[in-house]
């Protein structure tokens, strides 16, 4: 068992951000409540505790407090924003209601010489201050240091910015460390768990793999699983990892609803089927879906029926295998981190029902093989376990697939001419590179490098409009469908930019679409940010 931090949630938008850096340091983490009993917190076994900020005011009488054993545990603690404020509430000190709040970019003035700080700084001042760049966000403040910490760090405005009690290795910053605005925050957590907490790098893809495969046989032993492979990463990643861990004791249903991109029927199969050997089974539900869907316009409609058809059609294959005792699904952490937020306490409460539903009615036992893992985390594993570097990191595609880029009615005549438009524009994004400087602007792109516009947009893909407009091609008049393109830029998906395409590639898409597609003549460009659109035009 490898050392691991102990991340605990005041409810900061940024907390997950900590275990990710923690775990780019190559040191394992996890986030829970802050609210988990001492009990837990003794039971841990964190080789060091991180406080997260929240937007709460510790001198509030009723708000979150840390838990008392923390302190107590013998190791190293961090406290972050309202984490220090908690902290220095709690071991005597006083926070009080700032009069200047200060929010965004702030110079902080290391203090003390402090082993956490110690040679850590963007620069210096004439008078030999090192100088640290951060991002700042407070209302309240700590006034006075409980007994035993230094001073670690000040702004004019923040007189305490950072806090230290060497001895106990209690240490605790207003500003945050986590977020890359803070350009040495990788440099002050890394020190943290390596030097302070004493923390290994040890938490690596390769080597994790070898650890969850025998996570795996101890859990399934000699029983078989089934998986619902979409194509998408999660679950394709997923079915790798158990196949790597169990071989033919796993099989794969791929429910193809006839609303897939062009050929990932066939590039699904040949992937697992063939390359890798993995026992899949291919179920065309194509009819069955679209006699459904006939007549359906609402989006919200459509959604339902190809969720409730989905589930039918998987239960209907599962209860085939006869032998199944376990549902493998690939939920990833921020689904866990997001549904213990969402249940409060507890960290195992909720999981994530990717495939709607499917663990009560079909009664296997879960099995989540990704539940620890950030997904540049599971992408990174997909690479290890040999999956193609296209696969691993391809755009997010919807569940209800093109039935929310066809408007209105779905029809299959409609989804044949969507797919060939919407390959074609991929086929160019992927082909065109990308200038350096542009690349270094779209800093908010897919991938973690950007050589073609595909990598430097989050999601792209064409939208199929069942409305026909007039046009004149050869000698002749054309009355034919509309096809429009979305490309978006975002980190989070909560919010989008319009990618910013080059007009010569925009322009290149729509002649071919329009010369190769026969029966689309207009191609339209979607410029519209999310909010007030959505990414989806359904
Ligand atoms: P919107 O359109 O809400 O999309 O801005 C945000 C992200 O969510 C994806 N999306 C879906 N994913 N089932 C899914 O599995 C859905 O019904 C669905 N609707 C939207 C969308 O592709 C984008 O990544």
């Amino acid at each position: 068992m490898h050392s691991k931090i102990l991340i605990l949630d005041f409810g900061s938008q940024v907390t997950q951000l900590i275990a990710r850096r923690v775990r780019d340091a190559g040191v394992f983490s996890e986030v829970f409540p802050y609210d988990v009993s001492d009990d837990f917190v003794r039971e841990y076994g964190a080789a060091g505790v991180i406080l997260s900020g929240g937007p709460n005011s510790v001198i509030e009488g009723d708000t979150p407090r840390v838990p008392q054993a923390v302190f107590e545990l013998g190791v190293p603690v961090l406290g972050i924003c309202y984490g220090m404020q908690a902290m220095a509430e709690q071991l005597g000190g006083k926070v009080e209601n700032g009069l200047v709040r200060e929010f965004g970019y702030a110079e902080v003035r290391a203090h003390g010489h402090t082993r956490l700080l110690n040679e850590i700084s963007d620069f210096t001042t004439p008078e030999g201050y090192g100088m640290l760049k951060v991002w700042m966000s407070h209302g309240d403040k700590v006034n006075d240091m409980p007994p035993g910490f230094k001073l670690m760090a000040s702004t004019p405005n923040c007189p305490i910015a950072g806090m230290a009690d060497e001895e106990r290795r209690f240490y605790a910053f207003q500003f945050h460390p986590e977020v890359t605005h803070t350009l040495q925050g990788e440099a002050i957590l890394g020190r943290f768990v390596h030097e302070i907490c004493g923390c290994k790098s040890e938490w690596n893809m390769p080597d994790y793999i070898s650890e969850a495969v025998e996570k795996i046989r101890a859990q399934v032993g000699n029983d078989h699983v089934i998986l619902g492979l979409s194509g998408g990463v999660d679950s394709s990643v997923a079915a790798a990892l158990i196949h790597r861990a169990i071989g033919d004791q796993l099989t794969c249903v791929f429910v193809d609803h006839g609303l897939l991109r062009l050929d990932e029927g066939k590039m699904v199969m040949d992937m697992f089927g063939k390359n890798l050997g993995v026992k899949v089974i291919h179920v065309d539900a194509t009819a069955q879906f679209m006699g459904k869907l006939a007549g359906v316009t609402d989006p919200e409609a459509k959604r339902k029926i190809i969720g409730a058809e989905f589930v039918e059609v998987f239960q209907t294959e599962a209860g085939k295998l006869k032998d199944a005792k376990w549902l493998a699904q690939g939920t990833i952490y921020p689904d866990v981190i997001e549904s213990a937020g969402k249940g409060k306490k507890g960290h195992t409460i909720k999981s994530h029902h990717n495939v709607g539903g499917l663990p009560e009615t079909l009664n296997l036992k879960l099995l989540e093989p990704l539940r620890e893992l950030f997904k540049d985390e599971v992408r990174k594993l997909g690479v290890a376990l040999g999956l193609p570097h296209e696969m691993v990191y391809r755009h997010p595609f919807p569940g209800p697939g093109l039935g929310v880029r066809i408007l209105g009615e779905v029809k299959k005549e409609y989804a044949d001419l969507l797919r060939r438009a919407d390959a074609i524009f991929i086929e160019e994004l992927r082909n065109t590179p990308i200038p350096l400087a542009t690349e270094l602007a779209a800093g908010e792109g897919h991938g973690a490098f950007h050589k073609n516009w595909y990598d430097a947009t989050s999601q792209a893909f064409a939208v199929f409009l069942p409305v026909k407009s007039v046009g004149v091609m050869g000698d002749g008049r054309t009355y034919e469908y509309v096809v429009a393109l979305r490309a978006v830029q975002t980190l989070d998906f909560m919010t989008a930019h319009w990618a910013h395409l080059p007009h010569e590639l925009l322009g290149k898409v729509s002649n071919r679409i329009i010369n190769e597609v026969r029966g689309i003549n207009r191609v339209v460009y979607d410029i519209s940010g999310k909010p007030p659109a959505t990414i989806e035009w359904e």
